[in-house]
């Protein structure tokens, strides 16, 4: 999907994250009311996944963000947000046919997501570019530590 360009923020570019952008690449995903990795989290994935890891961003900032991995064979897209400021205005669009491209680029076949049951406009989003939930599938997940309070957002 190609979101028409008048509709997307004026002078908006996609490029790589850099350490640098964190606190507002965070602003984005609090203020959208997504969970907020923390820096160490985000120095690994971004270190491990460089080219993956994407931001869209404006002259006043950085207003969307998302980052893809690959194991060779599949990719994953995780962490998709656009600041609420920006929603609606293809901002996502860009930033999913990015990862999608660079995925390809790299020889990924499949790519996978994950997103809440409850979630509708990202599933909106999702659909309507191809993706189809998994209905042979069921995502187990086990806690491989004890608990602590940053890990009480996982199922
Ligand atoms: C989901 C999210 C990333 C979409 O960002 P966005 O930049 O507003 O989305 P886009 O403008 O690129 O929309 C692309 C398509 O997604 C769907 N969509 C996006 N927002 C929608 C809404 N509020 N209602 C219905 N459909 C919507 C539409 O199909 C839209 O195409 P259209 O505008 O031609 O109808 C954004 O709402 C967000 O950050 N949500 C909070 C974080 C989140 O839940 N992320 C998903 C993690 S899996």
């Amino acid at each position: 999907m190609t979101p028409s360009k008048s509709k997307l923020p004026a002078g908006m570019k996609i490029r790589p994250f850099a350490m640098a952008d964190y606190e507002a690449a965070a602003r984005v995903w609090a203020d959208s009311g997504a969970d907020v990795d923390t820096h160490e989290q985000i120095r690994f994935i971004s270190r491990r996944y460089r080219d993956l890891f994407l931001v869209a961003e404006i002259k006043q900032g950085i207003i969307g963000i998302g980052y893809a991995t690959w194991d060779g064979r599949r990719g994953s897209i995780w962490r998709l947000s656009v600041h609420p400021d920006h929603q609606r205005r293809g901002v996502a669009q860009a930033l999913l046919n990015e990862l999608e491209k660079r995925l390809r680029d790299k020889g990924a076949t499949w790519v996978y997501l994950f997103t809440g049951i409850e979630n509708e406009i990202a599933q909106k989003l999702y659909e309507k570019n191809g993706y189809q939930p998994l209905d042979e599938c069921i995502t187990f997940c086990k806690l491989l530590v004890e608990k602590r309070r940053e890990d009480t957002r996982e199922p």
